[in-house]
């Protein structure tokens, strides 16, 4: 499937503007269309509040995406700004190098450790989710050194998964439309195996049932350890619910049955809940109380503080932390770690994040209004052009095709997200795919809100077609 990645110009609302200029003129953005960036520059979102967000021309739009998956507890939360600002007044940053912390970083530690699943109890701070993945395959490679296994090496992530931007975790991601004219670094020791894709299954797999589809993948993900040789593979990564590659829900049972493949075959998981953790399935972390499997290594980031202030972190086992923890040849050192590791205002952040989703009972609302979003939107499936609505809790990808028999992926999400905008409603475009998620906040009215707009925005996109 060839997608084309998300991108965030093609508005003229901020045209002309004294911020559009110097923005146009100097600022190199994420996944951006060169294409329609020199004319069209960027839409410059100056305010922000609960669901909403307001741009620089002071146009209100209903704000689907969470910022980017991460604005879990809403926009511009007064008690967050108060957490924010007394920390800095407090102190804003101290190095975490060595043996020295800050105390909202060990809080929120504790605090991670005991929302995790099984026996992960030791973090790692990173400044994102990139760097957080990134972080986490460089530390099993380590771990596998120390306990005498230095050939095991070799990951296996999926098709069409995200795991970032770094040079590690752009490789790991295995969304074909993101690698063009960039190179790869770890080819020879990353690979990839098929997506739990309910909606475009592989040759074959079409007629099983959930449990004996994920039967099916299991035996490819067993084939391939077979293949490489287990005792070259260090590890495996998934996300729960594959976000920017399509909102991909696995079939019953994929991840617990997968989890004991890799067991198998001494092969650790990594659940990369970066989009998934804190409240968008309605669970602090989904892989046990959502998935029913216990990862070795929890990666999480985003709504960790709802995406406040840059803020990753890495979760270990205790098993994996007891090799590492060794004292290792005399003078050496345990050797990584970023300048922000652990930074004591956006760990602050995170803390009173937990505060208010749990304050807020925000965690129930997802699970009240979640089965309304999915059951509404998925209405949807009567327009023409709409092949598939898929998602589970406030994670939500309605798949666009030219063909319902064939699923042929029509290319039309970006024209829905420019409809959608001028109807005063963001939501993110991923080439056939139209992706929702909501800050966790979102009521029925707003949800109701959204699909009617979805509704008008991909029914005018399908009429432009004729
Ligand atoms: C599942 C997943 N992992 C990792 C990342 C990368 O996180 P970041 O952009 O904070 O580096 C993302 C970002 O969207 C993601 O969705």
């Amino acid at each position: 499937m060839k997608k084309k990645p998300s991108h965030s110009s093609s508005t003229s609302r901020s045209k002309g503007s004294d911020i559009w200029q110097k923005d146009k003129d100097h600022v190199i953005h994420p996944y951006t269309d060169f294409s329609t960036f020199q004319t069209e520059g960027s839409h410059v979102i100056s305010s922000a509040s609960g669901c909403y967000v307001t741009d620089i021309e002071g146009n209100r739009y209903l704000d689907a995406i969470a910022g980017l998956w991460c604005a879990n507890i809403g926009h511009s939360h007064k008690e967050m700004a108060d957490a924010i600002s007394t920390q800095i007044e407090k102190m804003q940053y101290y190095n975490p190098f060595g043996h020295t912390t800050n105390e909202p970083a060990a809080e929120l530690a504790e605090k991670l450790a005991i929302l995790a699943p099984g026996n992960l109890n030791h973090v790692y701070f990173t400044c994102g989710g990139s760097t957080a993945n990134d972080s986490a395959i460089r530390i099993i490679h380590y771990y596998n050194n120390l306990r005498g296994k230095p050939n095991k090496k070799k990951i296996i992530s999926r098709v069409n998964a995200y795991h970032g931007s770094t040079y590690i975790a752009a490789t790991l991601t295995g969304i074909e439309a993101t690698k063009y004219s960039f190179d790869a670094v770890g080819q020879d020791w990353i690979s990839y195996v098929s997506a739990a894709d309910m909606y475009r299954r592989p040759a074959g797999s079409d007629g099983l049932s959930e449990h004996q589809y994920s039967q099916y993948l299991c035996d490819e993900l067993e084939e391939h350890i077979i293949q490489n040789g287990s005792e070259n593979i260090a590890a495996f990564i998934a996300e729960p619910i594959m976000g920017a590659g399509g909102v991909l829900v696995a079939p019953e049972g994929y991840h617990a049955m997968v989890a004991n493949v890799c067991k198998k075959y001494d092969i650790l998981v990594v659940a990369d809940e970066v989009v998934t953790a804190f409240g968008r399935l309605g669970e602090w972390i989904t892989s046990e109380k959502v998935f029913g499997y216990v990862p070795d290594v929890l990666v999480l980031a985003k709504g960790i503080n709802s995406g406040y202030i840059p803020l990753g972190a890495a979760i270990f086992s205790q098993d994996i932390y007891k090799v590492i923890s060794q004292p290792q040849i005399e003078d050496g050192l345990f050797s990584m770690g970023f300048t922000y590791t652990g930074h004591a205002v956006a760990c602050a952040a995170a803390l009173k994040n937990l505060e208010i989703l749990d304050a807020e009972n925000i965690l129930q609302n997802v699970r009240d209004l979640g089965p309304y979003l999915q059951s509404h939107a998925k209405q949807l499936e009567d327009l023409s052009i709409v092949g598939d609505v898929r998602g589970q809790g406030f994670m939500l990808g309605i798949d666009l095709v030219s063909d319902k028999v064939s699923k042929e992926p029509l290319m039309l999400a970006h024209r829905v997200y420019q409809i959608c905008l001028a109807k005063g409603v963001i939501v993110r475009p991923v080439g056939n795919i139209v992706v929702i998620s909501p800050p966790l906040i979102m009521t029925r009215d707003q949800i109701k809100e959204l699909v009617r707009v979805l509704r008008e925005s991909i029914s005018q996109a399908a009429v432009e077609l004729t």
